[in-house]
């Protein structure tokens, strides 16, 4: 079974596409079997980095029952290592209200997926969708911009998946579930004394759920001036999420990210020793540690 890991961000143009991308066509031409799965419900763009316009075959198809073979939808593209993806889908009815059966279908399908490493792009935002589908992977990695506003939006979009992922701990209809989802939480120490309220070790099970979310942190379109500070963002994640964010990285504004989108084709391959595409570079070394590491302990 392939191993998965999502791509998400508080904020939309982060750069979650362009750096899925690249990881994608690094990781596969260090010979890893890689496949791209693009959710961006709505803003399904990942295949337009490798040129593939117009797919005709998408997640429509399988969202729409056409096929219950995922495998079926997926692009082999052999100009870019042999890398897979299934391209994403317009915001179709049966998309943008996917229910949680649907969803459910979705990933388990991904098992069936023949690949070593799953690459999801889960779009911007906190919608149940991005969250369900970021969280649901086995790995994170959150991209954000230096500026306050989008670090701000990072946390939010942490705040909100960390909740969500406690919250997945109980069964929807349960009292524990029905009291979270009423309230407004600014800590998890606030969910845990509200869990513990109703149920007698709830907290202790939150925390066991939450002890494997290591989101990794990639900071995108770093520039000589942009003073962003890491470590106060990674203590204030630590001390009001009680969760711990590793760094993957940092990424140059690079004007050949935009030169190599207009010939639809990852910066790594359109410019190798471009300095996005030496920092892309040292991140997906780093990836491929992550997840070796991850490997070794299933
Ligand atoms: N390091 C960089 N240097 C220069 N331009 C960049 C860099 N990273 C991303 N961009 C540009 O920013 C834009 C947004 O990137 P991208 O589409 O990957 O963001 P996104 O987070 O996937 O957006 P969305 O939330 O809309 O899906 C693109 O035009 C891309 O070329
Ligand atoms: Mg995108």
């Amino acid at each position: 079974m392939a191993i998965t890991v999502s791509v998400g961000s508080g904020k939309g143009g982060t750069g979650k596409s362009m750096v899925l991308a690249n990881l994608a066509a690094l990781l596969a031409r260090q010979g890893r079997k890689v496949c791209i799965v693009d959710l961006d419900i709505g803003g399904a763009n990942a295949h337009i980095f490798f040129g593939l316009f117009e797919p005709q075959r998408t997640l429509t198809h399988f969202l729409t029952r056409e096929t219950e073979n995922l495998a079926e939808v997926a692009h082999t593209l052999d100009s870019f290592h042999g890398l897979q993806i299934i391209p994403g889908t317009g915001n179709t009815l049966q998309t943008a209200n996917m229910s949680y059966q649907e969803k459910k279908r979705l990933l388990r399908a991904l098992e069936g997926i023949d690949a070593e490493i799953i690459l999801m792009d889960v779009g911007a935002g906190t919608s149940y969708h991005s969250l369900d589908f970021f969280m649901a992977a086995d790995l994170q990695i959150c991209v954000t911009m230096p500026e306050p506003t989008s670090i701000l939006d990072f946390y939010h979009f942490l705040q909100l998946a960390t909740i969500r992922k406690a919250l997945s701990c109980f069964l929807s209809q349960s009292e524990v579930s029905k009291t979270l989802k009423q309230q407004h939480f600014q800590t998890i120490t606030e969910v845990f004394e509200a869990a513990e309220k109703i149920e007698e070790g709830a907290q202790r099970i939150i925390q066991k759920q939450l002890q494997s979310f290591h989101p990794l942190l990639v900071i995108n379109r770093v520039t000589a001036g942009s003073k962003l500070n890491t470590l106060k963002l990674k203590n204030i994640a630590s001390k009001y999420l009680g969760i711990y964010l590793p760094d993957l990285g940092e990424i140059p504004i690079d004007e050949a990210v935009a030169k190599s989108l207009q010939a639809y084709m990852p910066v790594c391959e359109y410019a190798p020793g471009a300095d996005a595409s030496l920092a892309l570079q040292a991140i997906a070394e780093k990836l491929t540690k992550v997840v070796d590491l991850f490997l070794s302990k299933r």
